[in-house]
Order: C-alpha cells, then structure tokens, then sequence
C-alpha cells in the first residue's frame, strides 16, 4: 500500500522522528536554527496546533462578545474532556490552568487558609525554586534533605519520614512527580501513603509528567492535588497545564481571582473565566492529541522513541567525555531527561564561576544559545557541572555527537562573551 493509499484508507503513516519531524511539523523551530535539546523547560508545540490557536485567536478578535459570552466556556469543558478521557481522570474533578506555577500558589493558599496559623508546607532538597518559594511565603517551610548518590526510591522516604518526625506542624506536603534539577522520577506514591496516613495533605507537582510518565494513574498515586503542564511534554502552546483535585476537595476550590463563575457549582467553570484573557491554548488540546495520534502515531510511541534515545545520548556523551551520569537508580531516572557530568576540562573554576551566574538570562545560557546555537541547561550539583538533555521528537542521535564534539573542543578562554 503506497502512502496515498494508505491515507484514504484512514492508516496514517507515522512520520519519522528527529530532523524530518523537525523540519517538516516544526519549521518555526527549524528556523531558528538553535538546537533544542531543552524542551524540559519549556516545550515546542508543532505548527498544525499554533495554526489552530491562531484560528481561535482570530474568531475571539473578531467578535470577542460572541466568544466569550457563547463560546468560551463549552470550549473550556470540551478541551478538558478531551484530555481527561486520555488520562482516565473525571473533567468534574479537573481544571484548566495557565501553568503549574499558577495552580500551586492557588491550592497552597487555599488549603493553609482552612488550616490552623502556623502550619507548614513540607518541600525537600530537589523541589522547583517557584514552588518551593510559594511553600515558604506561607512561613517556615521544613525541607527534607536529599542526598546523592541517591541508590533507591527508599532513601526518600526515609529523608521524608525524617523530617515529617522533627516537624509536627507539617499539614501540606509537595512532592514533584519529576525533578527538575535532578532528573529524577519520585516514588510519588509511596510519599503520598506516608504522608496522608499522618493527614498530611498532599500536592503532586506534576511539571513534567504528563507524557514522559509512561500510563500515568494520576488517581492511583492517591494524592489531594495532581499538577501537571501540558506545554511541556504533551504538544501544546504555552500556557496550560491541568489541575486534579481530589473528591474531597472539589466544592470548596475555586481560583484566587475573583470573577463570575467564581460560585459556579461546575468546578471547571469557576476557573474558566477569570476576565478577560486569551485562553487560546487551552482549547488546542484536541488539537494536540490529533497530532500525537496521526502524526506521532500515538503516545506510546513518542515514548519509546524519546526514551531510547535518552538512554543512547547519556551513555554516548558519558562515554565519548569519559565521566558519569547523575547517580540516581535506573528506575529513577527521568524517562526523557538525564543528567550527564560535563568533561573535566570543563570542570575549571572560572568555567563554573561563569555557569553560576544565577541571574534569569545567565551567561552559560547565552553563551551556548548565541555562540553555539544549542538550547541546553547546564547545573552546578554538589561543585560539578552537569548538562541536562531532554530527549524530544525532534532531535535525533546526530545532534547528541554535535553536543559532545563541541563541548569536547571547548577551553576555558571560549567562556568569555563579546
Ligand atoms: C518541577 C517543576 N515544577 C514546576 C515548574 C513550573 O512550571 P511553570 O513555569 O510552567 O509554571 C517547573 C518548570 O519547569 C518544574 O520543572
């Protein structure tokens, strides 16, 4: 059956990942020319689904009055059925959110508000500096402490029940599903059953779960609160992401800002109208998951391929610069993101000096985005730099050798901006 054949009779060829993917569903990327070895951080979204965006976008310019009064809201709903159906969860208990960020200051200031003064947010070593910054603006946040190398899910919960023994004032625990420094996939359900059988009420930061995680149960881990970004690893535009609530607490969520469905009996409508803004990645979830399915040829497959080649490019780039990976465990291991310790020659003081620089637009950052045309994160873990790649469809194992010949070549005197 030839490829026309097989279209008209409804099987789609998948299309081949890496450079074709690249070039031909993400030509806004493509020309940048910036090598895309970050979408941890923050996602591409293909052009089929910015095109739809930018449809809705225009029918919103056009005649906002019809949008928001008639359309906005059965928009709202239908595209978080869509991806609730995908994750077996109940839109009722769901809604739609610009991002994790936003969902996590929400609940915190939610649930403290129904709490006793004083009461603590439990965070550890590895949680996300906003998150973590979010847990503290409500007082003293205790911190479990996670040390490397890290040899089993257990050593957390040991670090965890530690801590949760000191600090009776604990009521709220954070956890991220996967770790953004570290790269490593949490026992999320196990520190939920500790916690909550202490009545420690949880939230699962979900960042960079929802489509890395391979069958992610989101009700099975059992937790009061499930957060997870849509932008970053299931194909849709910044910004949104999905917030799970728990049975128990769905009457009483709502948003901090206050609008009109704000009393709305249907969870999902209390958020979906919070004045006037453009929504207009909130309702490309289908949109997404037509790509995923007809382009990607499913989930499952973007899992297998991005995971393999995690696997290839760290054991490649360990090898090819003689060091080591991030000591987690093998099922620790984030399944598209890992962490690989640079080559000692990168390993000099004024070189990490120059990759400290803790600023937002940092000069290692620049540095590798403007000098060398590659969207790579580089961390300093306990005095070693560390690169952390994110294998996605639309980089492929040539790109891997490119990073590791240039760092390769790389001296010290390089690290100096014009
Ligand atoms: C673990 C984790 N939590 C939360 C966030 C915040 O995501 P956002 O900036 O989309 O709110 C990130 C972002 O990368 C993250 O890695």
């Amino acid at each position: 059956m030839n490829e026309t054949e097989a279209e008209t009779s409804g099987q789609l060829q998948a299309a081949e990942f890496g450079r074709p993917m690249l070039e031909q569903h993400f030509p806004h990327v493509a020309r940048r020319g910036v090598l895309m070895l970050n979408n941890g951080s923050f996602g591409v979204a293909p052009k089929s689904v910015l095109d739809c965006k930018l449809r809705l976008t225009e029918e919103f310019e056009s005649f906002a009055d019809e949008f928001v009064r008639l359309r906005q809201v059965d928009l709202n709903y239908s595209s978080l059925e869509a991806i609730a159906r995908r994750l077996r969860v109940r839109p009722q208990q769901c809604a739609l959110l610009e991002n994790v960020t936003i969902g996590v200051s929400n609940i915190l200031r939610r649930l403290l508000a129904l709490e006793p003064p004083g009461s603590q947010v439990l965070i550890n070593s590895w949680t996300y500096i906003a998150v973590r910054m979010a847990a503290t603006e409500a007082g003293e946040a205790p911190e479990a402490k996670l040390q490397l190398p890290l040899k089993s899910g257990e050593d957390v919960l040991r670090a965890v029940e530690q801590e949760l023994d000191r600090r009776p004032k604990v009521r709220i625990a954070v956890f991220d599903h996967i770790t953004s420094t570290t790269a490593c996939l949490m026992p999320v359900k196990e520190l939920t059953a500790l916690c909550r059988n202490r009545g420690i009420k949880v939230i699962i930061d979900g960042a960079h779960a929802i489509g890395q995680v391979p069958n992610l149960d989101i009700e099975d881990i059992g937790a009061d609160f499930y957060l997870g970004n849509l932008n970053k690893w299931h194909f849709l535009p910044k910004s949104v992401a999905l917030m799970w609530i728990s049975e128990a607490h769905v009457s009483t969520m709502k948003p901090d800002i206050v609008s009109w469905l704000l009393h709305d009996e249907v969870l999902p409508h209390r958020y979906s109208y919070l004045g006037t803004r453009d929504t207009s990645s909130f309702y490309v979830i289908p949109e997404a998951l037509k790509f995923i399915d007809e382009i990607c040829g499913g989930l499952d497959r973007v899992y297998e391929y991005c995971r393999s080649l995690a696997d290839e490019a760290s054991s490649y780039l360990a090898g090819f610069w003689g060091t080591d990976l991030l000591p987690l465990p093998a099922d620790m291991q984030a399944p598209f993101m890992r962490l690989i310790r640079l080559p000692q020659h990168l390993q000099r003081p004024a070189i990490k000096k120059f990759a400290e620089e803790t600023r937002f637009e940092s000069n290692m950052w620049k540095f590798l985005a403007y000098k060398l045309k590659m969207d790579l994160l580089i961390l300093n873990i306990e005095d070693s730099l560390f690169i952390r790649i994110a294998a996605s469809i639309v980089v492929d194992m040539n790109d891997i050798r490119l990073v590791g010949d240039t760092m390769m070549r790389l001296k010290e005197t390089d690290f100096v901006l014009d």
